[in-house]
């Protein structure tokens, strides 16, 4: 029996801009400014509402000890592994209202939709609303994702703080999640398949004039911090020949990082230093110390790799002549993902049967998909944004798009649930 999937534009559309009234941003005029940064007010509300939107529809809702919200609709084989989807709802500061949140409420308005056509799924369908998929507030990306799939260490995990120096062992147990971190890994057959919805942020899909694009593989990222030390003081008093001015030293390690990064000749490699931090931060006095956060992707970790070796002799050079400190410390340095074939293979033939136009593509953002890949077959549906435009205000999905892609993400689904 084939069930006729009606996704409801209007409701979806409007769950969107209620998400994005969850937020700590100044209004602006060019768009919709979201900021809403792991655990604070704001992401605890939309969470909360989240949660009510579910248990409205009479799914089931759990949530574990970082925080990750599990929102499952029983299949009529509930021992078998579940098909699973979902993505973040966290924002960075300053950004729009689609990044994640399609995939969320998409997700969800996808489950709705494939119960009211009168599906019994075999397999359980789960909607996953991870963590702090941004980097913003502890400085890496994808906690609850890594967390589940046992990316990254519970203990090192824990003992993470935020600008203000506030664990995440504390941060999260005062927004309601206690337990061991390690309790959040689950085992690579927890899941039957994995898809997440997200606009592409980037320009190809407009350009091209294709509404869906389906991800074969997801970019490595890495992320390193770097705290240049050297001596500050009196900025009319300290004489020019007596300073070992830390901010003049960042200004050279971060052009390097642009030079290397450029010479690999190929857009695969980019590499962004998009926080800075001096101290003390006044402007009468010289900067003695300097902490900036560098992220660099590659869809080639080797190549990733080179250019960091680059960025080293430079820096190497840059402590002798400036006599200042440099010290790196790893953040991430993650592997790529790919696809599973068998869903890519099923996006496919999803998107041929619906006569939906779609284009094979690589996905140069990180997402939880990257991390879900460790322990599921995973695949990823992109939707076109204007202009390529994300983690902006002026960010924007029509709602045609967004549809289109909630409508191929319900049909997959429940191709994968049959299985
Ligand atoms: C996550 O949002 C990323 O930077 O790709
Ligand atoms: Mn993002
Ligand atoms: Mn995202
Ligand atoms: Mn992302």
């Amino acid at each position: 029996m084939t069930h006729q999937i009606h996704i409801d534009q209007t409701r979806l559309i409007s769950e969107l801009q209620t998400l994005a009234t969850f937020t700590d941003a100044e209004p602006v005029s060019n768009g919709t400014a979201v900021t809403r940064i792991v655990f604070s007010a704001d992401d605890l509300r939309a969470r909360a509402w989240l949660k009510e939107l579910a248990t409205a529809e009479g799914f089931e809702v759990r949530d574990d000890a970082v925080g990750n919200i599990f929102i499952r609709w029983p299949g009529t084989q509930p021992e078998l592994p579940a098909v699973a989807t979902g993505s973040h709802t966290d924002a960075i500061p300053h950004a729009g209202m689609y990044d994640g949140t399609v995939g969320v409420l998409g997700g969800l308005e996808a489950m709705r939709a494939l119960k009211r056509s009168g599906l019994h799924p075999r397999r359980s369908i789960e909607l996953v609303m991870f963590t702090s998929e941004e980097p913003t507030r502890f400085g890496i990306g994808c906690l609850g994702s890594r967390l589940i799939s046992g990316t990254l260490d519970p203990i090192r995990a824990d003992a993470m703080q935020d600008k203000d120096e506030a664990t995440l062992a504390a941060v999260r147990t005062d927004a309601g999640f206690s337990g061991s971190l390690a309790s959040v890994q689950l085992p690579s057959n927890h899941y039957h398949a994995w898809i997440e919805l997200h606009i592409e942020q980037g320009p190809l899909l407009e350009r091209e004039g294709i509404p869906v694009g389906i991800v074969t593989s997801i970019a490595a990222p890495a992320g390193y911090r770097f705290t240049i030390t050297g001596f500050g003081g009196h900025a009319g008093a300290l004489l020019m020949p007596d300073r070992k001015d830390a901010l003049c030293a960042a200004a050279e390690l971060i052009l390097s990082v642009e030079k290397h990064a450029l010479a690999t000749g190929t857009i695969d490699t980019v590499a962004t230093i998009g926080t800075c931090d001096v101290h003390p931060g006044a402007v009468n006095s010289v900067p003695s110390r300097v902490i900036l956060q560098l992220d660099i992707r590659d869809t080639d970790p080797a190549r990733r790799e080179s250019v960091m070796q680059a960025v080293r002799r430079d820096y190497e050079d840059l402590r002798q002549r400036r006599k200042v400190t440099i010290t790196e410390e790893l953040v991430n340095a993650d592997a790529p993902a790919q696809s599973s074939p068998h869903i890519v293979k099923l996006l496919e033939e999803t998107c041929v049967a619906k006569k939906i136009p779609y284009k094979k593509m690589v996905s140069r953002a990180y997402h939880d998909s990257l991390f879900m890949a460790r322990i599921a077959p995973i695949g990823m549906i992109f939707i076109p944004c204007r202009n390529g435009v994300s983690h902006k205000p002026d960010e924007y999905a029509s709602p045609s798009d967004t549809t289109l892609g909630v409508q191929v993400l319900a049909s997959a689904l429940a191709k994968l649930a049959s299985e």
